[in-house]
């Protein structure tokens, strides 16, 4: 465990680079730039799990695409082994507890050519501190400690996750069926009005369902149906939500 870095993705990007192996995994108490998705910035105070593994090819679940939303799923599974937190995942990969953002998931992939060279998997979750304590408090972020009224055991909380994220990677390639299934019962973002960016484009509608790990059905305002590949979303943002 490293005391303090830029950002986990970011070391684990120059361990990789020099041939760190697949499942390495690096953690640190404290990043000073840590990053969320659609570049924003995400507050990594002393107290929290802020970590990255290295994933590198072939890796499970066999579409790169499907590693967020998978990764997701065991992050809430882990979270809701606290007695009293009940965490669901708002797609495509926050993790919230009812309106408040509890962890987040972000993806990087390195490609060599058209080849995948690495995954860099980050998981934030806000720990052991008071959202209050955010350099810039957040209303709708909370944290374990904030939810539990006292400090959670962070290195349980980090084997359970690396133990849920392989049985997870397992059971979306061995039987995505069954990971279907677990991620329509952790899901809070079906029902929910969405408006969604892609390159030059935008749709507003409800978030209707999961098509598949990849994809997710929109109902537009004009009653229409429309598939969205995830890969293809640029921001996502729930006006309500
Ligand atoms: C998001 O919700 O936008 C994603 C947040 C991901 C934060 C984690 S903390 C560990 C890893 N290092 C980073 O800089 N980001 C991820």
């Amino acid at each position: 465990m490293l005391d303090v870095c830029t950002s986990t993705n970011d070391v684990a990007a120059q361990r990789a680079n020099i041939g760190a192996p697949h499942g390495y995994t690096i953690l640190s108490e404290e990043q000073t730039a840590g990053r969320g998705r659609q570049g924003r910035t995400w507050v990594s105070p002393t107290g929290g799990i802020w970590l990255t593994i290295l994933l590198r090819p072939p890796f499970a679940p066999n579409s790169l695409n499907s590693l967020p939303i998978v990764a997701a799923i065991a992050t809430a599974k882990t979270l809701n082994s606290n007695p009293g937190v009940r965490a669901r995942i708002r797609w495509p990969n926050d993790i919230f507890v009812d309106d408040r953002k509890l962890a987040g998931i972000l993806a990087e992939t390195k490609f060599k050519g058209d080849e995948t060279a690495y995954s860099l998997l980050g998981v934030g979750i806000n720990a052991n501190f008071h959202s209050t304590s955010l350099r810039e408090p957040h209303p709708k972020a909370t944290t374990l400690e904030d939810l539990l009224g006292s400090p959670v055991d962070r290195e349980a909380i980090i084997a359970r996750l690396l133990m849920e994220l392989e049985n997870i990677f397992n059971l979306a390639s061995s039987n995505p069926n069954d990971a279907m299934v677990l991620l329509r019962s952790l899901d809070c973002s079906c029902g929910k009005e969405v408006r969604i960016g892609f390159q030059g484009e935008k749709i507003s509608g409800i978030m209707d369902s999961y098509e598949s790990f990849t994809k997710v059905r929109i109902r537009t305002i004009d009653g229409q149906y429309q598939q969205v590949e995830t890969s293809s979303v640029v921001c996502v943002e729930y006006p309500n939500f």
